[in-house]
């Protein structure tokens, strides 16, 4: 097991949490001395009336804004650039995203290009790095998923279909509101994906080779309240306790991950994403409990804690056969919030395979995965979760 005996914590975002958070927002933006926002959201969220919740608010206080509603799901590099344009045009002086990761990495990475021109493109990893500050940017989450109110990175699709991140310390928002009013009463398909991603980011945060106590602490913590809330939070449309506690869950995975990066599962899902169009959380639910069972013998110790952190009873189990039992809980988990069992049925297809292997092996996340993993070990994971 991997133990890192130097490491630094950095998670500088400011939380608001709660019911009714949202009407902190006025307060942060006058003492902010911003003066009109850009807001980045999705037509959906606009029609839905949950734009309107924020929108009066603004109005109430006389807070200028524009709208963007034009971000897509697995979003690509046209509305990072609308997006800033936009911003440019009105004469904005801040971004206030609203909606799931899709919005909140468009907003970010839009803030990039306002700050520092170029395209998008030239910021993914492994190209040049973010060289400075993005415009004030306060994040308010509709969904439990991809933590990107907390998290240094921000995931746009290039016009061949791949994936790329767009990371640092420069892109992490400053404030980030967790108001269960704003994600209550979700379709059950967008709950249980984006739920089934946060369950994902800190499972692979806690096997993580680059994991460290502190990421440890956030993402068991992350784990406990994800299994125990997703299944009610998902199936009412008013259980705004569990909501809450999915979206504080999602926040501490992501707190968790932005120090330890992930693993094979995101490695792999993005491609499946990125060709397919399949919703991110769903590839990730499918991959998941595959990949915890491909990487359950290289630390079966911590997948037995994350075994008692679903709540399964390890007593008198060897660390490997408590394993076994983590892989089990999720698989129920991922059962029974509908998630497709196949990436055959979620949209993906076996032609694919070697160039989505290809694409996977040039995550990052491949490297800190706790079971060594060569480009023939994911194609098997992608022939098995087909
Ligand atoms: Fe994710």
């Amino acid at each position: 097991m991997a133990f890192q005996d130097h490491f630094s914590y950095y998670g500088p975002t400011r939380l608001i949490m709660g019911r009714g958070t949202i009407g902190n927002i006025p307060q942060i933006v006058n003492e902010q001395q911003v003066k009109k926002a850009q807001i980045v959201t999705d037509r959906g969220l606009v029609q839905a009336g949950v734009v309107a919740r924020v929108t009066e608010i603004l109005d109430k206080s006389h807070i200028a804004y524009s709208i963007y509603d034009g971000v897509e799901p697995n979003p690509p590099i046209r509305n990072v650039e609308a997006c800033a344009a936009q911003y440019q045009s009105e004469n904005c002086d801040f971004l206030l995203a609203i909606g799931g990761g899709s919005s909140m990495d468009v907003a970010k990475t839009s803030g990039v290009l306002v700050n520092h021109g170029g395209k998008i493109t030239d910021y993914f990893i492994g190209e040049k790095p973010v060289p400075g500050p993005i415009p004030f940017l306060l994040c308010v989450p509709t969904t439990y998923g991809t933590a990107s109110e907390v998290t240094p990175f921000a995931v746009i699709t290039d016009d061949n279909h791949f994936k790329g991140t767009v990371a640092g310390p420069h892109v992490i928002p400053d404030v980030g509101i967790l108001d269960a009013d704003m994600a209550v009463a979700l379709p059950l398909p967008i709950a249980a994906a984006t739920g089934m991603d946060a369950l994902t980011h800190a499972i692979e945060s806690y096997v993580s080779l680059m994991s460290n106590p502190i990421s440890e602490g956030m993402a068991l913590h992350a784990i406990r309240l994800i299994s125990q809330n997703l299944r009610q939070a998902a199936y009412s449309d008013h259980n705004h306790e569990a909501t809450q506690n999915m979206l504080i869950g999602s926040t501490m995975a992501g707190f968790a991950f932005s120090q330890t990066r992930l693993g094979n599962v995101h490695a792999m899902s993005h491609p499946v994403g990125g060709h397919y169009d399949v919703p991110h959380g769903i590839a990730n639910s499918i991959l998941l409990t595959r990949i915890m069972a491909y990487n359950r013998y290289a630390c079966p110790e911590k997948f037995a804690t994350i075994a008692i952190a679903l709540g399964e009873d390890v007593d008198g189990l060897s660390a490997v056969d408590a394993s076994v039992l983590a892989v089990e809980a999720v698989q129920n988990l991922s059962d029974d919030v509908g998630i497709p069992a196949t990436l055959g049925e979620a949209g993906a297809k076996a032609e694919g395979i070697h160039v989505m292997a290809e694409d996977a092996m040039k995550s990052g996340n491949i490297q800190v995965n706790p079971r060594k993993t060569t480009i023939k070990d994911v194609i098997a994971l992608y022939e098995e979760s087909m």
